[in-house]
């Protein structure tokens, strides 16, 4: 959470960091700010809200190095007060992170006489740095690192070293980028690859200092380290699509699809190495938060149902607290669409420390969770800016698909199998075409107080991804549950302000989903389904239905989610919402 940006050399350093934080809005929004160094002079703008706000209020300012910063609050309201960056003495401050013990330190400084203006961690760890400074800002980060606990990336100005940035990380991420005597500096590479393809990770406790060109990088005792580079790739990154970037990524799905099939199928050592990873455990677990643990759900039942294997999926937050039974017989298969989300990384940690391999299921090639993982399997899917997965939880499923036929000895059914997975791509599509109907679904249920999807096996995994996709976009409460477990209590909620919707793309329970479907009708509930299957659809007893491209019961699953994300989308539109930027959340949760 929280995006980063700095930038040192002969550009305009407010352009390069609105650029930056633009792109990184993905990772909050409650609030933005820079402070530039013009004249030897450290001058500060914050603003609440979308960085377009701070971006108009920077509009004149000039100056060659800089840090700014987008918000998503930790300690302290979204405030102006609150927003970084944050000044104590010579020392201007952005930071992404939790400091966990800020508030002890806090009162150690308040005894000595220090006043803060505002709730954040980060004022804190600003003074802090301050209080230890004697002339040197790298030997005061050193100092202040030893003394800070939990997550942070930071970038500093000095008030006595103009033209410099200090960076400094612990488990938040913190990329550099080197360009012609230039220096970038960002949580994520796209800020800054539209302007270089050289890239510097920064590690766990090491210390950075960027200057005109000069990147110079220590551990945490201030020795001198090697900077080692890896190529990214560079080009301008997407610019705003026409509508919302939740649908344009819906839209992609197709694409991701094909992609993330052909990157499995199409390399036999990858298909090796699965084969190698999976073939000497002896148990499978799987974890994730959010779509990602849902995507876990799904590839639960693929995996059960194609390789006859018992599998686990946990949320990742409760597997790292929970002592969980794994050892060096099992593997974890870590599903992340940022490779960032810090439970997941936590519980990638702790599956190694018990001996297990991990196996990362992601969509960002450098990021934290493939460092640490003995085997990444590469979502496709493209970069995904709307804070609501979509095409790469599609992209997740057909992944788990993919894994699960390599895995397979039963090569008639495989075969057969794979053939279907081919088509997901043009599924896809077909399926994408019921955007019109479904957006007059939702101008139809757009007031709807509550929303509860079922389904049953598979499309139990789509119900409870589909209900997470409304809440995050559309504000309505709604529950995913298991078809037959409506009669068990839920249904007391059902009247006729209800609607329920029945996820149908398996044919051996499709009359035992409809049962408990008809009980809400008979209550006075609005009822929907969401099926491939003609002769349901023509009992005619519904008050509205979405049909979706046939196919096996295997791919159904992966392609009905398509309508059901853009029925969140335009139930999202149709409230007033904006899709992309929902109150409250971010894309990238890199704090517990
Ligand atoms: C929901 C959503 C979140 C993420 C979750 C994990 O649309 O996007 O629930 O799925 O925060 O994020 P990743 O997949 O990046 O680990």
């Amino acid at each position: 959470m929280c995006g980063i940006v700095g930038y040192v050399g002969r550009r305009n350093a407010r352009d390069v960091i609105i650029h930056g934080l633009e792109i990184l809005e993905y990772r909050g929004y409650d609030s933005a700010g820079l402070a530039i160094t013009e004249g030897g002079r450290i001058s500060v703008v914050k603003k609440t809200g979308y960085v377009a706000r701070l971006a108009k209020a920077t509009e004149r300012m000039g100056g060659g190095c800089g840090i700014g910063h987008t918000r998503w609050a930790t300690h302290g309201a979204p405030s102006e007060i609150n927003c970084h960056p944050h000044t104590a003495g010579k020392f201007t401050v952005v930071h992404n992170g939790i400091i966990e013990n800020f508030a002890v330190i806090k009162r150690r400084l308040e005894s000595k006489g220090r006043k803060f203006l505002s709730e954040t961690d980060t004022e804190v760890a600003a003074c802090l740095m301050d209080d230890l400074y004697k002339g040197d800002p790298t030997e005061a980060l050193a100092a202040a690192m030893k003394k800070l606990k939990g997550a942070f990336a930071f970038a500093v100005l000095c008030a006595d070293c103009p033209g410099e940035i200090f960076l400094m990380k612990r488990h938040s991420p913190l990329v550099v980028g080197l360009g012609d005597g230039e220096c970038f500096a960002a949580s994520d590479c796209s800020a800054f690859c539209g302007y270089t393809d050289t890239a510097v990770f920064m590690k766990d406790g090491e210390i950075g200092v960027m200057g005109e060109g000069v990147f110079t990088l220590y551990d945490g005792n201030l020795v001198k380290k090697t900077v080692r580079t890896e190529k990214i790739g560079g080009g301008a990154p997407c610019g705003q699509p026409a509508e919302d970037f939740m649908k344009k990524e819906i839209f992609e799905t197709p694409a991701a699809l094909r992609d993330t099939v052909n990157a499995v199928f199409g390399d036999d050592s990858l298909k090796k190495r699965i084969i190698d990873i999976f073939s000497k455990n002896d148990k499978v677990v799987m974890t994730g938060c959010g779509t990602a643990y849902n995507a876990c759900l799904m590839g639960k039942s693929l995996f059960e149902r194609v390789l006859r294997v018992p599998v686990e999926a946990e949320f990742a937050s409760e597997f790292r607290y929970k002592n969980p039974i794994v050892d060096d017989k099992t593997v974890v298969v870590a599903v992340s669409q940022s490779g960032e989300t810090a439970d997941t990384l936590a519980a990638v940690r702790l599956a190694k420390s018990l001996g297990a391999d991990v196996v990362a299921l992601t969509n960002a090639g450098r990021s934290a969770i493939t460092r640490e993982a003995d085997l990444t399997l590469l979502t496709a899917a493209g970069p995904e800016r709307a804070v609501a997965a979509t095409k790469s939880y599609s992209a997740q499923a057909a992944a788990f698909l993919c894994v699960a036929t390599v895995l397979s000895y039963d090569m008639k059914t495989v075969e057969k199998i794979r053939e279907e997975i081919c088509c997901l791509p043009s599924l896809a599509s077909k399926a994408l075409a019921s955007a019109g109907e479904v957006k007059a679904l939702a101008a139809l249920y757009g007031k709807k107080r509550s929303v509860f999807f079922i389904g049953r096996g598979p499309d139990y995994a789509l119900a409870v991804e589909s209900s997470l996709k409304l809440k995050e976009v559309s504000y309505v409460h709604s529950e995913g549950f298991a078809a037959g477990e409506l009669k068990h209590g839920t249904l007391a909620l059902i009247d006729r302000d209800a609607l329920v919707i029945a996820i149908v793309t398996q044919r051996h329970t499709a009359e035992k989903t409809l049962s408990a479907l008809y009980e809400v009708k008979a209550r006075g509930g609005k009822i929907m389904i969401v099926t491939p299957f003609d002769d349901l659809i023509a009992e005619n007893r519904f008050d509205a239905v979405i049909k979706t491209p046939p196919s096996s019961g295997l791919t159904a699953p992966v392609t009905a989610m398509i309508p059901l994300q853009l029925f969140a989308y335009y139930m999202s539109k149709e409230r007033g919402i904006n899709p992309d930027k929902p109150r409250n959340l971010a894309k990238s949760v890199t704090v517990e």
